[in-house]
This record gives C-alpha cells, sequence and structure tokens, in this order.
C-alpha cells in the first residue's frame, strides 16, 4: 500500500476566516463528489469548532451551493445522551445546519443513541453505514475531524483500545476521563475516506498541534496522528492561534 500522503497544513488568519474556508472546501467536495459519483457523503464533526462552518453552510451563498438532495450526512462520533440533549453532536449539527437545508429527512444517519448498551448503538451505526455505502467497508467523500488538547479524535482518546479496532466500523467506549459513554467511527473507516478535514482553532490546541503534526510518531499518545487517509488527502485547516508553535516551513498555502 502507497504510503500515506503527507498532510496538507492550511492556516487561516483567524477562526472566522477558518470557517469560512472549512465552508468552501465543504461546498467544493460536495459538488465534486455529485458531480463524479452522483453523492455526497460525509462524516460531520462534533464539538464547538465546526459550529461556525455549519452556520456558514445554512446561509447563502453555500446553502444554494451544496446539492442537499444528493448529499448524506453522518458523524464521526457522538456522545451517549438523547438526540435533544445539549451535548448532542447530532443536536448541534442540526439546530445550526440541517434543519435549515434541503435535505431528506433520511439522508440524516444520527447514531440511535436511544439505544441500549452503548454497543447496541454502533452495531446499529455500523448496520446503517453498510446499508447506505452498500459495501462493507465506506468510503466517505469528506470526513470532518477536530482535536482535543490532549490530541484525541472523533472519540478516540488516548491509549483507547478502540485505536486498535480492525473490523468494526463503529465503536461504544466509556471515557473514564469524562464519566460518559461514547460511540465513534474507528480509523478503518475514517483513513478510508477520500478527504479527511481537521479543524484546530485557538492557542489552546497549539501545543497538541506540533506534537501531532511535528513530533514524533506516537498515536496511541496523540490519536490524531493516527489518521492517514490510505488513498485519500488529509488537510489540516488551523487559525494562526493554533498555528503559533509551527514553524513557517510547516504551513502549506
Ligand atoms: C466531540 C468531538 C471531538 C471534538 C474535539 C475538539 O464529540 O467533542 O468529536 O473530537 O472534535 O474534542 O472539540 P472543539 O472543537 O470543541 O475544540
Amino acid at each position: 500500500m502507497a504510503p500515506a500522503a503527507a498532510p496538507e497544513v492550511i492556516v487561516c488568519e483567524n477562526a472566522s476566516d477558518l470557517a469560512k474556508r472549512a465552508a468552501r472546501e465543504f461546498s467544493r467536495a460536495a459538488q465534486e463528489s455529485v458531480a463524479s459519483r452522483g453523492r455526497f457523503r460525509v462524516a460531520l464533526a462534533g464539538g464547538s469548532t465546526p459550529r461556525a462552518a455549519y452556520a456558514l453552510l445554512a446561509n447563502a451563498p453555500l446553502r444554494q451551493q451544496v446539492p442537499w438532495q444528493q448529499t448524506e450526512v453522518f458523524w464521526g462520533d457522538e456522545r451517549v445522551v438523547p438526540p435533544n440533549d445539549p451535548a448532542s453532536n447530532y443536536r448541534m449539527a442540526h439546530e445550526i445546519l440541517l434543519a435549515h437545508v434541503p435535505i431528506p429527512p433520511d439522508h440524516i444517519h444520527r447514531f440511535r443513541t436511544e439505544l441500549s448498551p452503548p454497543d447496541a448503538i454502533a452495531r446499529q451505526y455500523e448496520d446503517e453505514l453498510r446499508a447506505s455505502f452498500q459495501c462493507t467497508r465506506p468510503r466517505f467523500d469528506l470526513i470532518l475531524l477536530g482535536m482535543g488538547e490532549d490530541g484525541h479524535t472523533a472519540s478516540l482518546f488516548p491509549h483507547s483500545a478502540a485505536l486498535h479496532e480492525e473490523r468494526k466500523l463503529a465503536v461504544a467506549l466509556y471515557a473514564a476521563h469524562l464519566q460518559a459513554y461514547r460511540v465513534t467511527l474507528t480509523l478503518p473507516v475514517l483513513n478510508e475516506a477520500r478527504l479527511v478535514i481537521f479543524l484546530a482553532s485557538g492557542r489552546t490546541k497549539a501545543e497538541m498541534l506540533r506534537h501531532v503534526l511535528r513530533g514524533e510518531r506516537q498515536p496511541e499518545r496523540w490519536p490524531a496522528q493516527a489518521i492517514q487517509p490510505h488513498e485519500g488527502r488529509l488537510v489540516w485547516l488551523v487559525d494562526r492561534d493554533a498555528a503559533a508553535t509551527l514553524h513557517p516551513d510547516d504551513a502549506g498555502s
């Protein structure tokens, strides 16, 4: 297998410019995917960073540019809370974006967090992925990811057994440090994507961003390092604050 492509690091002036670039990249990926394959399947990131980009996609001009009728939305991970819980990644994206665009309701594939136990959520999502992609190894057109200050991404936390899952498409796990259950896509799915875009903003991410991009390879310790699309592009959209500790040569266009 060819070595993974090197990450493309794009430094935006500030969080607002990062959101604009992220929304533009989303729209571009959607248009290219539909033109090439007739559909666009994307996994959304949770957390706070993507909120501003989702808001831009819910409004003109980007709202009109995205082929929503051919778009299918999934999530990279979810908190095991009800879908209307303030902590829900589904609720966040639905409130800010999905409720405001003409995406068919059956194209919105949330984790069924009402199922119990948590493993049943992961199993059902796996079934939904296989049914939608009609294959055993889903290849997303775009996966958006964030990065925590501890280097986690999606709900793949440092030293988590989930980092070693090679068969399942999604797993449930208990995040002891959060005292909460999570469900997450696994690396086989995340690294199958055509395009992965990380969004990292703010000075609090700077130290970890340097470790992940320029530190020695320790994906157990810094799970964001484990994201290396086999045959896809890896793009880091960061703002100047997050890139504060990167060497100027580290940044691309
Ligand atoms: C979540 C996300 C998580 C997030 C990072 C960054 O469910 O919270 O999947 O991986 O992307 O923790 O979060 P912020 O964007 O809030 O910094």
